[in-house]
């Protein structure tokens, strides 16, 4: 950001800042200097050189252990896992300093939205969320509400935020999560709206607290940020360049998750592939952490998310050693089309995603394949949309998040020109989701009758006498069975398969596993 820009920025803001809660010009200048840090999408781009350092202390500052006693908390979690798994380490910055969890916003003295930038509809359902939070601010003024993730690091969303929406107190984005407690004593002892975003990433913070969510199935972060920049993505610019954790530091999680009676871990990161690029003191990838990983006692180990580009043959030879590695992949394939992903720069054909998928297959026997396609890319054309039609049913996969695209601010694919009506894009979508459906509904129907693993995750969501869980290959099963056997996992039979779910009955452990599910 330029002078010119800072002056409009600090302008802007200015005037959305009540007046009237300053005590001089001088100190509000005092106070940008020290706290506001507009965000930058041009700045997040550059890729710095500098080492990334690891830092493995954590405390709190002193004065906020226990600020938030008698206090509650409510974070709304939006978009991927990586969201979910940075909830569960502000929960335990929070729990730290004193404060509670609520699942009710007429509870809390603190609701953070930890927000998703990836399409424009998941950003709209957070000003949403942000309008209807207004009536509550307004009966308890002393609520803080922040505004978090990876909306928080788009310079055009904190703007609206500030000139638009007064009730909210605090923004910070995803490279300062471990700066939390100090944020919070800005915005709940000072006057003004706390506005801290990191353009750049920083240092690697291990041993933050975190409250897990559950504590059957339990996300490791591997690496952080994104290099791709596939030119449709918001992702490498809110998250920054990538990082790998050291693998002594994840090892050392797995571990302590294990002890602690976890069932399965996903190894999570944009680009989970990429994973030790960035050391330069050994040479260390995916394929060798997961070799480590596997020897430690737990029964399922996921990853996600997989880039074709750098999926290599090591890899393929570790997941084939099975055992506690599931034989499910997620390959997101984006589009069938060898032009499409040309311009969408995923940097592979169509020919060279078809060959890895093979090589899977030939090494992994009935893995099961999922991925991510996007309708409707600036231009597509028929032709090109019916290649990822034919390229889903070669691949035949399990399943597919699909989506229609969605033009990112700051992004590449933003300024190309787009002759794709939108009826066009929506019709193709509905084409694609008829195929998705056709084949997870085959592939669950190959199921019926075998016997499978399923680890129990607790009571279904519709009929708590029915028992829920995933299989290896990650489908969802219900069955009726005691409650004793939530957390464990158990043999059912699949007696009749729906197109997203099978249902089963539990058999005893004695009989054997087909294990086909
Ligand atoms: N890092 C992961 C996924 C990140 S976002 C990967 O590379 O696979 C999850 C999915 O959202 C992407 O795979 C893509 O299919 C979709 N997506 C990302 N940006 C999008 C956009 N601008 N419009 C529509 N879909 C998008
Ligand atoms: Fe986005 Fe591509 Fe990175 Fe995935 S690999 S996060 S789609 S830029
Ligand atoms: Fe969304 Fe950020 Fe994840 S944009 S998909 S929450 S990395």
């Amino acid at each position: 950001m330029n002078e010119k820009q800072r002056k409009e920025h600090t302008a802007q803001i200015k005037a959305a800042t009540n007046p009237a809660d300053r005590k001089s010009d001088k100190d509000y200048a005092k106070y940008f200097e020290t706290t506001y840090q507009p965000p930058s999408l041009k700045d997040a781009k550059k890729r710095g050189k500098e080492d990334v350092k690891v830092h493995r202390g954590y405390d709190i500052p002193e004065d906020m252990v226990g600020i938030g006693k008698n206090k509650k908390f409510y974070i709304r979690t939006y978009g991927c896992q990586m969201n979910e798994h940075d909830t569960e380490v502000m929960a335990g910055i929070l729990s730290e300093m004193g404060f509670e969890n609520t699942d009710s916003t007429n509870e809390a003295d603190i609701i953070l939205l930890n927000t998703c930038a990836v399409r424009e509809n998941a950003e709209n359902k957070v000003f949403g969320e942000i309008g209807h939070l207004k009536v509550l601010k307004r009966d308890k003024p002393d609520l803080i509400l922040g505004v978090c993730g990876c909306m928080s690091q788009e310079e055009g969303v904190v703007n609206r935020l500030l000139q638009k929406h007064q009730q909210v107190d605090l923004i910070f984005g995803t490279h300062n999560i471990h700066r939390l407690p100090q944020l919070l004593r800005e915005a709940m002892f000072g006057k003004e709206r706390v506005v801290e975003v990191w353009s750049k990433e920083g240092d690697i913070i291990e041993n933050l607290p975190k409250i897990r969510s559950g504590n059957i199935k339990g996300w490791v972060n591997i690496m952080y940020g994104c290099d791709k920049f596939c030119t449709y993505c918001i992702v490498p610019y809110t998250r920054g360049k990538e990082r790998s954790r050291r693998p002594e530091d994840i090892i050392e999680e797995v571990r302590h998750l294990a002890r602690q009676g976890y069932k399965e871990i996903t190894l999570l990161g944009q680009n989970v592939n990429a994973y030790g690029k960035d050391f330069d003191d050994m040479k260390y990838g995916l394929g060798d952490l997961m070799d480590e990983i596997r020897k430690i006692d737990i029964p399922r180990i996921r990853f996600t998310t997989s880039h074709p580009r750098d999926f290599d043959d090591h890899l393929i030879e570790v997941l084939a050693k099975g055992g506690n590695l599931m034989d499910h992949i997620h390959l997101p394939v984006q589009s069938g089309s060898t032009e499409m992903l040309k311009i969408m720069s995923r940097k592979y054909t169509r020919e060279q995603y078809l060959e890895l998928v093979r090589k899977i297959k030939a090494a992994i026997p009935n893995v099961a394949l999922t991925t991510d396609i996007i309708v409707g890319f600036p231009n597509e054309t028929e032709e090109q949309f019916e290649e990822t039609l034919s390229l889903y049913r070669e691949v035949e996969y399990d399943s597919a998040y699909t989506f229609v695209y969605s033009p990112r601010e700051g992004t590449p694919a933003a300024d190309m020109v787009d002759n794709v009506p939108l009826e066009v894009k929506k019709e193709r979508l509905q084409r694609l989701n008829a195929l998705v459906n056709e084949f997870s509904a085959k592939k669950n129907k190959q199921i019926e009758g075998q016997v499978v693993e399923v680890l129990v995750e607790g009571e279904s969501k519709n009929n708590p006498e029915i028992l829920a869980g995933y299989t290896s290959k990650n489908k969802l099963v219900n069955f009726r069975g005691p409650k004793s056997v939530i957390g464990e996992i158990v043999k059912v039979r699949i007696t009749s398969a729906k197109t997203w779910t099978l249902d089963g009955e539990m058999i005893k452990d004695e009989e054997g596993v087909t294990n086909n599910g």
